[in-house]
């Protein structure tokens, strides 16, 4: 008698899910945070019936995740949705495989509950090409909590404070720079201080319009030899490990400080950490009121009749704009809501701060996230800068020339 009632809440659950309607998702969320994140995402949408079919591909900034849809498409079998973010969305749309999301829902109530940079962001040729869900920022710098009180430590906010900052750390027996030493992880560095040491302005010269004399001046040169200067922070144990790995030291109370997007945050909630209590959020020093966007978004795939099935793109496109979703979503996720109607006194400190700075200080798109150029372009570039990061002998003014030589000839 027992066993039955036991079972029943969970046959309910069975049987009202067996019509759900499979919707294949191609995405990249498969560290610890992101993965809690993606759970929500799979509950509203079976709460919805919808049933989630994960075709999640490990690898950092989703190039492998890229790679993977690309073969997969033009093999003529996309998923139904990816995770597309920035110009790709436009290359996609280039080959006329994307759904319009204004032919799936009504998009008139965009304008109001979104903010022009979320809505041009997913816009190829004046219509909408994928839906935003998030906005994460990149530049900031994480300081672990304790071992700043250790040492007496004050938030560093210039470069020379951070390098004095860095040096007593070392001293102590911590280590400085959480840094994983991959490809990507190096570009996102140098983005935080090219961002900081040119301003907004001529960061977007040189890394979204790619124009050549700012990316051959003086200026640049001095940021890749002040780049050069991080690395000794870094730790060789941590050579091609992954964002995560290196966020864990600074969870753990190993190292003191990180170069991340705030994706990082939605690792350590998952851990239980607190943002202000066990960590901070500051700003990468020097950053001069930037604010540096990486905004999540997703593609649908033209496949079949979608109102055959339960109108299953509409449904996927209402619940991830949805209030409650992008209230608990991005709480999980360490992002801020892509809608401007969202009560913030449920997000931490970090996130409040970061909602603030959104509408208020100068926003450029992060190139290392994929925001300012093509995956193409962007993994170039972020190769140059890695050999030159990890490679003592490698020589300022030369890769300087090499990238911009490199981008003229890719664009
Ligand atoms: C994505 C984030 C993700 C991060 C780390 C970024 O490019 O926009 O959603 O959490 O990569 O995987």
């Amino acid at each position: 008698m027992k066993k039955t009632i036991l079972l029943l809440p969970l046959l309910i659950n069975i049987s009202s899910y067996a019509h759900a309607i499979p919707l294949e998702v191609l995405h990249w969320w498969t560290a610890p945070g992101e993965h809690e994140a993606q759970q929500i995402l799979k509950n509203a949408l079976l709460a919805q019936d919808i049933a989630w079919q994960n075709f999640a591909i490990i690898g950092e900034g989703g190039e492998s995740a890229i790679r993977v849809l690309q073969m997969r498409a033009l093999s003529g079998n996309p998923p139904d949705a990816a995770q597309i973010k920035g110009p790709d969305i436009g290359e996609w749309a280039k080959v006329g495989m994307l759904e319009e999301i204004g032919k799936v829902v009504d998009t008139r109530p965009w304008k109001a509950i979104m903010s022009q940079i979320a809505r041009d962001t997913v816009t190829f040729d004046g219509h909408y090409m994928a839906v935003p869900i998030n906005v994460h920022r990149v530049n900031w710098l994480w300081l672990n909590k304790k071992i700043f009180t250790e040492l007496n430590l004050s938030i560093p906010t210039t470069w020379d404070d951070f390098f004095i900052t860095a040096d007593k750390i070392r001293d102590a027996g911590y280590l400085p720079l959480a840094h994983g030493g991959t490809v990507w992880q190096d570009a996102l560095l140098f983005e935080s201080m090219a961002i900081s040491l040119l301003g907004a302005d001529k960061y977007k010269k040189a890394f979204v319009m790619h124009d050549e004399k700012i990316l051959n001046s003086a200026e640049m040169i001095a940021v890749f030899k002040k780049f050069k200067r991080l690395n000794s922070y870094t730790s060789q144990d941590l050579i091609g490990k992954d964002w995560f790995n290196a966020a864990h030291l600074i969870a753990t109370d190993k190292a003191a400080m990180q170069f991340m997007g705030d994706w990082a945050k939605g690792m350590w909630t998952a851990s239980g950490k607190v943002a202000m209590v066990d960590y901070m959020c500051v700003e990468v020093p020097e950053t001069r009121n930037i604010f540096s966007y990486n905004i999540d978004s997703f593609v649908l795939f033209q496949k079949y009749n979608y109102q055959a099935r339960n109108n299953v793109q509409s449904v996927f496109v209402d619940t991830l704009l949805s209030k409650k979703f992008q209230a608990e979503f991005n709480i999980s996720k360490g992002s801020i809501p892509i809608r401007n109607d969202i009560d913030m006194s449920q997000f931490d400190a970090c996130s409040q701060k970061s909602y603030a700075d959104f509408n208020s200080y100068q926003l450029v798109p992060s190139f290392t996230q994929n925001l300012a150029t093509t995956s193409h372009l962007q993994n170039i570039i972020a190769q140059i800068l890695s050999n030159y990061f990890n490679d003592p002998q490698a020589d300022a003014t030369n890769t300087v020339k090499r990238l911009s030589l490199a981008i003229r000839a890719v664009k």
